[in-house]
């Protein structure tokens, strides 16, 4: 299987995934949210014609039953391609539980050894547009990276938009960035597709600073190098994290090719919830639509691919269940 074929079973993979958690929206059920996207996402990953191994997943083998990190997905077939896996069934269990904005489903794949396995701890993340790439720096002052970012696109400080996760931990962030006189959009969950708007025309937002999950900022790197945009990325841990993760750098800088190397990164999301990037799942009389944007790094190509799901024929392969089973409500 080539790539481009790759690039359109991936779309199948996080439609599924979207698909499936969607049934759960607003039950206020996290963990049944969860285990439906991973269910079909495992499930559709086994018909991939790739030899994968996951290198960003739901955690350890002890703590994930399924997409646990280093656990082979695909089909292994002879002469399907290796491949390093990166997915989060989706970023945003919260919000589909809640029946709120911006969930999506997410994977990225790239060369084998070409993407970051960083831990489930957090990690400080910087994020910006193409015309941003290169020009800013996660060490230096917010003042100074604002400053920047406004000359270099041309537009006074006060119209320049920030998004940052709406934590207790950001609020010396989000007073300095006050002070500064910059705008900001706090989002309740969802950092990869915050990242990514920043890359995407229209978005009406230019950066993406403060601390969330590292696997999510992997995710993030995967979309914004196709998009010819930038991530820059410091290990934070907890206190109680840090015990956990022994000797590691937290002063390495990690940029956008350390996170997501390989000449050829594939990345797609679907909507589960409405979002700025992508609409959410939406439900017909027999029929479901899903909205799904795909990248290859290769080519800068991005696709929005919207899917019309007849339930009369929709089947998707579940791997709880072994075998594809009829999707039904
Ligand atoms: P999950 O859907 O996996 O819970 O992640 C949602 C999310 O908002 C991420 O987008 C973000 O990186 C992380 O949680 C932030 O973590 P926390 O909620 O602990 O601040």
């Amino acid at each position: 299987m080539n790539e481009r074929e790759i690039t359109l079973e991936l779309i199948r993979v996080t439609e599924a995934a979207a698909l499936n958690s969607s049934k759960y929206l607003g039950l206020g059920d996290k963990e049944i949210v969860d285990q439906a996207a991973v269910d079909a996402m495992r499930g559709m990953l086994e018909l991939v014609d790739v030899k994968g191994t996951i290198v960003i997943g739901e955690g350890e083998k002890d703590k994930a039953p399924m997409l646990y990190v280093n656990e082979h997905v695909g089909n292994w077939s002879e002469d399907s391609p290796e491949m390093d896996i990166a997915v989060d069934p989706i970023d945003g269990t919260r919000l589909v539980a809640n029946g709120l904005p911006n969930a999506i489903s997410v994977m990225a794949a790239s060369e084998r050894g070409k993407l970051a396995s960083l831990p489930t701890f957090y990690s400080q993340k910087l994020a910006c547009g193409p015309e941003l790439a290169g020009k800013l720096d996660i060490n230096a002052s917010i003042r100074e990276n604002v400053k920047i970012a406004a000359a270099v696109l041309g537009i006074d400080v006060n119209e320049l938009t920030i998004v940052v996760l709406n934590r207790k931990r950001h609020e010396a962030l989000i007073d300095e960035i006050r002070k500064v006189g910059a705008r900001i959009k706090l989002i309740s969950d969802g950092d990869i597709a915050a990242a990514i708007a920043t890359a995407l025309p229209d978005s009406g937002v230019n950066l993406y600073m403060g601390i969330g999950g590292s696997p999510e900022g992997v995710l993030a790197a995967a979309a914004l190098k196709a998009l010819g945009g930038e991530i820059q990325l410091k290990l934070a841990p907890t206190d109680e994290e840090k015990q956990k993760l022994g000797d590691v750098d937290l002063d390495n800088v990690y940029f956008t090719d350390d996170l997501a190397g390989g000449d050829n990164v594939i990345f797609s999301a679907t909507g589960v919830t409405d979002g700025d990037m992508l609409k959410g799942v939406r439900y017909y009389k027999n029929r479901i639509i899903t909205y799904t944007i795909a990248m290859r790094s290769k080519t800068h190509t991005v696709r929005k691919v919207e899917a019309l799901h007849d339930l009369a024929y929709k089947t998707i392969a579940l791997e709880s269940k072994g075998i594809d089973v009829k999707f039904s409500m």
